[in-house]
């Protein structure tokens, strides 16, 4: 039976999955890698740690699937990274990640050289601090060497493409996050790189995601296993894919994906804009579609940091009883009441991008007393960061997409605490689907398209995805959460400044 590959360069780690004509998944692998913070605010990954990781995680899974048996690769991975190469295609600096806050400065500049309108009319987006762009300024401003040798600029999954095909290539959804897009018109804005200054020459050529861009080369076949000649589809930015595989492929379904990120994602059928610019409307990996999302950046992030920070206990119980720690916090957090007393947590940890586009924004415990225990900690950080999800979703009920359910994925859909916590501050029937197994999936069905063996990616989703269990809103206990949620609206406004003064201090 033929397979279709699907390689995801994520922030923690590479995970390959094989997904069978008939629609199974055959086999994945996973394997992390280590981010680096060299400054406060700062987030930096070595190219190479991706490429380590995903010959390892092939020739994992080709332990498996025979490489005859792979009919095409799709690829996926975090998007707005900026990887830096020379001439010779090696790699200059590590890769400057997504929640890298350093640009503030240079977003402005950027603001001001290109014209707020025609960056709106152009890339249909703010610029962020996140977005690829201002990182490009800010190299150039710091390390003007550097920037010298580049020769070619290229997104993080899109580095792989060029160690496994040797090609420069890649496609309309990650593209749209460097803010270098046209994203009416699916290619670079030549009017952005002008007004930047910036070669086009330096950019990769764009595809649609499920187009081939390439093959794989004789060093790609040496070095994972692959057969040559094997065909590379464009692939997706991970939340577009993620969504394909969520079989978001239309609109009218939103998905809410909770991976380190937390993203709320509908598909559209134009590129339609928010008008207060809360949201990235961005393509989609589906010819003619476009997708709204909001951001915000640390969502399964926040949960990370509480178990590393305050669950030693949790991890070293959880190892010993085979289990997962966060199986043990989520047990613990639901002992706590609805609104954990009055405890809320805000999860601004690395700054925010949606609903507050603010590199400064902190994280805080806000309402503590001595009647609170470890589980309200608990259960007040999975509040924090789900209320911080809604602030999305009314964002989207605002510019009247209002979906009577959501799709959940990633950390989010795994436990029926959570899951059901979503329902009932969403206020709308939470699905998830059989395999959740997020933008590798999506990869490996563009993949599938790629390669022929569906028309279209609504087609191959409409086959392949199948929902599982749905679970409604309790309304008594959503009026609950809606006071707290309430509550929680009001803090960051208030706090607002105090989170500048508190980054000035210099102990950030
Ligand atoms: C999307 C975004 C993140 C990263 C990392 O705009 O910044 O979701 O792609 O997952």
């Amino acid at each position: 039976m033929k397979h279709f590959l699907g390689i995801d360069i994520g922030t923690s780690g590479a995970k390959v999955l094989a997904l069978a004509e008939d629609g199974s998944i055959a086999a994945t692998a996973q394997s992390e890698y280590p981010l680096s913070t060299p400054q406060p605010l700062w987030a930096e990954q070595d190219p190479q740690l991706w490429w380590n990781a995903t010959q390892h995680c092939v020739r994992k899974v080709l332990s498996q699937i025979p490489a005859f048996d792979i009919a095409a690769v799709g690829l996926t991975g975090q998007m707005h990274g900026l990887v830096m190469l020379d001439k010779n295609g090696e790699v200059l600096r590590p890769a400057i990640l997504w929640c890298d806050q350093r640009t503030a400065l240079q977003c402005q500049v950027m603001t001001a050289a290109v014209g707020e309108d025609t960056l709106i009319a152009e890339t249909c987006n703010p610029v962020l601090t996140g977005f690829t762009a201002p990182k490009v300024l800010w190299v150039r401003q710091h390390e003007p060497r550097i920037y010298e040798q580049t020769a070619m600029m290229l997104l993080p999954k899109d580095y792989i493409r060029w160690k496994l095909c040797g090609v420069f290539a890649t496609e309309v959804s990650d593209a749209s996050g460097t803010s270098l897009l046209n994203v009416p018109k699916r290619r670079w804005s030549t009017k952005v790189l002008s007004a930047l200054n910036i070669d086009k020459d330096l950019l990769p050529r764009v595809y649609e995601s499920q187009e081939i861009s390439g093959e794989i080369n004789v060093g790609g076949a040496q070095a994972t296993g692959l057969l040559a000649g094997t065909p590379v589809v464009g692939g997706g930015g991970d939340q577009a894919a993620g969504a394909v595989g969520n079989g978001i492929a239309q609109a009218g379904i939103v998905s809410v994906a909770t991976g380190t990120s937390g993203v709320v994602f509908a598909a559209s059928d134009a590129p339609t804009i928010d008008p207060a610019l809360r949201v990235h409307t961005f393509c989609h990996a589906v010819p003619d579609k476009w997708h709204v999302m909001g951001v915000m950046l640390a969502a399964g992030g926040s949960l990370r940091w509480y178990r590393d920070t305050l669950c030693q206990e949790e991890i070293a119980a959880a190892a010993k009883a085979g289990i997962d720690p966060y199986e043990l916090i989520i047990q613990s957090a639901a002992t706590a009441p609805i609104g954990s007393e009055g405890l809320i947590f805000l999860p601004y940890l690395s700054g925010e991008r949606t609903p507050h586009p603010d590199p400064s924004a902190r994280g805080a415990f806000i309402g503590l007393t001595l009647r609170h225990t470890k589980a309200h900690l608990a259960r007040s950080v999975l509040e924090g960061v789900t209320f911080g999800l809604r602030d999305s979703l009314e964002i989207l009920r605002d510019m009247n997409i209002a979906p009577d359910s959501v799709r959940l994925s990633g950390g989010g859909a795994k436990s029926t605490f959570w899951r059901q916590m979503q329902a009932d501050v969403f206020g709308c029937d939470a699905t998830t689907v059989q395999s959740d197994e997020g933008p590798a999936l999506g990869a490996a069905v563009l993949a599938a398209v790629g390669a022929g063996r569906f028309h279209s990616v609504e087609e191959a989703c409409e086959k392949l995805i199948k929902t599982s269990s749905t679970i409604s809103t309790d309304s008594s206990r959503a009026k609950i959460y809606n006071r707290s949620y309430q509550e929680y609206r009001t803090l960051y406004p208030a706090l607002k400044e105090h989170f500048e003064k508190l980054g000035n201090l210099g102990d950030a």
